[in-house]
């Protein structure tokens, strides 16, 4: 962090590591006292996890402090020039190049404002950046497609990348848009465009409270989390259910309901765990609506060159709203003209305002790195999108749509029982927890269920799991499976139930460790394992929810046990804000 002291000076105190060392480090300098700061906790993209590399990084007088989120591609050419002309650098990051440059357009005579406006103009690529100059009591801060919010408090300002950051100080902010640049100065805020125009932006209230944010008592924020499902899936579909019509009502459609109509094609874009929603969400969406589903890695999705009628909608799938990839990819389906819509969680995101329509998750913040919550939130949203458009073409009958009404109005209270086995699952994950590899197996909606569970595990515990379709198995990935090789199988009486039967038949004569995860009642699997967690017996299309939970929990258990922190997971960041 850079604090700009009351005498007009500037410390700067940087640690590697977690907040605590930096915490630990300050309090070794009694003589830090000033009421503008910048700080930053850092995601490598360039250059390794060090002191040295840490933000804020400064120019050669130290005098400028910057702190960036993002990417600069042309950091190289610029850093070559600015050596040419007598700069020395500490780091290796690509970001350090900025507080030089705006050093040098100092040095020509520019004033910190100018300098920094000028700066912006030479940087390619992405930043949510903000600078302090000694002896100025001013903050400025840009944003280019990372995303950055002010949050405006009493007497105060607040900039951050995200509102996790803020909330607890203020419940009004500002969000910015690409190309801006907020200038605080004393007690006064401008912004501006990157080419000096003046706008005024409006000031939103964040619906979110502090408290909501916080852990209720438990040990971690996953862990409360995945506890207050039944009440994230109370939140996606309050206010949402027309129970005379059968069918769905979701407000951030209304002003594309005609263009919806006109849909024959959809393709979902997202990442991790919101591209899983998605997978689950194809099923649904083909099986209720009757359209064509594509799901695309959102990472993938702009470089495929994408082939998208104007019948086609490409919708995005984000908690954040602010996951670069996604983004990008929902700017190219802009650039083609085509229906974007949104479904996220995070209000006021970039995702959320870029795209056309949408509709919020109203899941509150997830603050866990891994997506619990969120993900459940993501399915049921996407069950209430397949409802609507499956009751508006009328390829769903209102009998269909009041008796899958049934079944979500139903699901909290199916989760809320289904979290009584919590501690059964931690005794089961007691006895994985020193697996070095594991397959998650599924078909069908259970399919994506089952890359989910093994991105949590692999996420949160380290270990190498692999999320596979049960019937691919035989093609080749059964070759890995011997007694010391688990696997955890998801075979609900569903609809594919007697082929996955036989999938577990196969994994038993090779000797496999396994966990089978089926619906309350099934006594089918005993005789493979004692390792059996029981689900509710519900609508299929909903199946996906209740199976994902004891993923959840297993992962987060295995976790615990070896002595990791579920929340804070290495290399890993709850929103990845970078391409
Ligand atoms: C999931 O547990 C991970 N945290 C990660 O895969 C996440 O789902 C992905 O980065 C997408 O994030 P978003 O939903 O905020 O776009």
């Amino acid at each position: 962090m850079s604090i700009i002291g009351v005498d007009g000076g500037m410390k700067t105190v940087r640690a590697e590591g977690r907040i605590v060392n930096l915490e630990k480090k300050i309090k070794q300098h009694s003589d830090i006292d000033g009421c503008i700061g910048i700080a930053h906790t850092r995601w490598a993209t360039h250059g390794m996890p060090s002191e040295n590399n840490s933000h804020p990084h400064r120019d050669c007088s130290g005098k400028i402090s910057i702190v960036h989120n993002g990417i600069i591609e042309n950091h190289e050419d610029l850093r070559s020039v600015l050596i040419s002309t007598g700069h020395g650098f500490d780091s290796d990051t690509d970001s350090e190049v900025i507080a030089h440059m705006i050093e040098n357009f100092i040095d020509q005579g520019y004033s910190f404002v100018e300098s920094f406006h000028k700066t912006l103009s030479h940087l390619r690529g992405t930043y949510g950046l903000v600078a302090v100059f000694k002896g100025e009591n001013k903050i400025i801060g840009a944003r280019m497609g990372s995303p950055l919010v002010v949050g405006v408090g009493v007497n105060e300002y607040l900039i951050a990348s995200d509102i996790t950051a803020i909330v607890k100080h203020t419940k009004d902010v500002i969000y910015l848009d690409d190309g801006e640049v907020v200038l605080i100065d004393g007690g006064d805020i401008a912004i501006e465009t990157i080419d000096r125009l003046k706008i005024k932006k409006s000031v939103t209230e964040i619906s979110w409270d502090y408290l909501g944010a916080q852990k209720n008592g438990q040990p971690h924020f996953m862990l409360k989390e995945i506890l207050e499902q039944p009440e994230t899936v109370q939140n996606s579909i309050r206010g949402r259910i027309d129970f005379h019509k059968g069918t769905a009502v979701l407000g951030g459609l209304k002003d594309v309901e005609c263009k919806l109509k006109e849909i024959d094609r959809i393709v979902i874009v997202g990442c991790g765990s919101a591209y899983y929603a998605g997978l689950i969400g194809e099923y649904l969406i083909e099986q209720i609506a009757g359209i064509p589903v594509e799901v695309e890695l959102a990472s993938e999705f702009r470089y495929r060159k994408p082939i998208l009628s104007q019948r086609t909608a490409v919708l995005a799938i984000s908690q954040s709203g602010e996951t670069a990839d996604t983004l990008e990819a929902i700017r190219e389906a802009k650039r083609k003209n085509v229906l974007t819509l949104g479904i996220v969680n995070t209000v006021g995101s970039t995702i959320a305002r870029e795209t056309d329509a949408g509709v919020y998750n109203h899941a509150g913040p997830e603050v866990g790195v891994a997506s619990t919550k969120a993900f459940v939130s993501q399915v049921v949203v996407l069950c209430l999108l397949a409802l609507y458009v499956g009751r508006e073409n009328g390829n769903f009958s209102k009998k269909e749509g009041l008796e899958l009404i049934k079944s979500l109005t139903e699901l909290p209270k199916n989760i809320k029982g289904l979290l009584k086995s919590k501690d059964y699952i931690k005794d089961v994950a007691k006895q994985f927890s020193d697996i070095n590899n594991c397959f998650f197996l599924g078909r069908k909606f259970m399919a994506p269920i089952a890359y989910e569970g093994s991105l949590k595990l692999k996420e949160v515990s380290y270990i190498h799991a692999e999320g596979y379709t049960t019937g691919e198995m035989k093609h080749g990935p059964i070759a890995l499976i011997d007694e010391g090789f688990p696997a955890i199988v998801l075979c609900p009486k569903d609809s594919v139930y007697t082929k996955t039967l036989s999938n577990i038949e196969e994994l038993n004569a090779r000797k496999c460790p396994m966990i089978c995860v089926t619906t309350s009642g099934n006594t089918d699997l005993d005789k493979f394992t004692n390792n059996v967690i029981y689900i509710p017996n519900i609508s299929e299309y909903l199946l996906p929810v209740v199976a994902t939970i004891p993923l959840q929990l297993f992962a987060y258990y295995v976790s615990c046990e070896k002595g990791l922190n579920p929340d804070m997971p290495r290399n890993l960041a709850k929103s990845v804000t970078v391409e």
